[in-house]
């Protein structure tokens, strides 16, 4: 079992504070209740677990247009800090997404591999439109082209955690969004 990761020597500094995020998530919300104002029914957005949950959980209660929230949960990093490129869905969402307009919630777009999966994996099912909307772009890291509808921030190819994004699945309660020291990983790859 890994040992417990104290923020205070893991964290090199961190790139968006927590006032940052808040900004930039009610502007994000305000452009998507512009883009779903005349909606006759709830949009569906779709939290993209787990890193999303915090993110998701802000900008619902940014939004004022009507919406349902349903969660999915999707794996590629596994323990280390290099996507596997290998997407499994771990729980699924029960809603009916056909003729739905539809919003995917991520926390971030590293290779691009998980959306592109998910994309093609939700439009089999027809919805009327699907967007994605993330905190965090890395154009960077891009493997697999991906269109990004709403995006929070650009930032450079490096570890971030906090804000829900993990390391090992810890540090996901950092209010803002840090760089992961590189000794902090380094010694699982040695
Ligand atoms: C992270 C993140 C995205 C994905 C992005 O999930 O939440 O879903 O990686 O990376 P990609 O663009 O390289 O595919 P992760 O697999 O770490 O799971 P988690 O959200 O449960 O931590």
């Amino acid at each position: 079992m890994r040992k417990g990761l104290n923020w205070v020597y893991s964290i090199e500094r961190t790139i968006l504070s927590e006032k940052d995020i808040q900004a930039r998530v009610q502007a994000i919300a305000q452009q998507i209740d512009l883009d779903y104002q005349d909606e006759e029914y709830p949009i569906i957005l779709i939290c993209i677990l787990k890193g999303a949950f915090v993110f998701c959980a802000d900008l619902i209660r940014c939004l004022n247009i009507p919406f349902e929230v349903h969660f999915m949960d999707v794996s590629s990093y596994n323990d280390g800090t290099q996507s596997s490129g290998v997407v499994k869905i771990e729980k699924d969402i029960s809603v009916n997404i056909t003729d739905r307009r539809v919003i995917i919630i991520e926390d971030i777009v590293d290779t691009g591999l998980t959306l592109a999966y998910l994309k093609e994996f939700l439009d089999g099912r027809h919805p009327r439109s699907l967007a994605i909307c993330t905190l965090l772009d890395k154009p960077e890291a891009r493997q697999a082209e991906v269109q990004v509808d709403y995006s929070g921030f650009q930032i450079g190819n490096e570890f971030v955690v906090g804000y829900g994004l993990d390391f090992a699945q810890q540090l996901r309660g950092l209010p803002g969004i840090s760089i992961l020291k590189p000794e902090v990983y380094q010694e699982d790859e040695e």
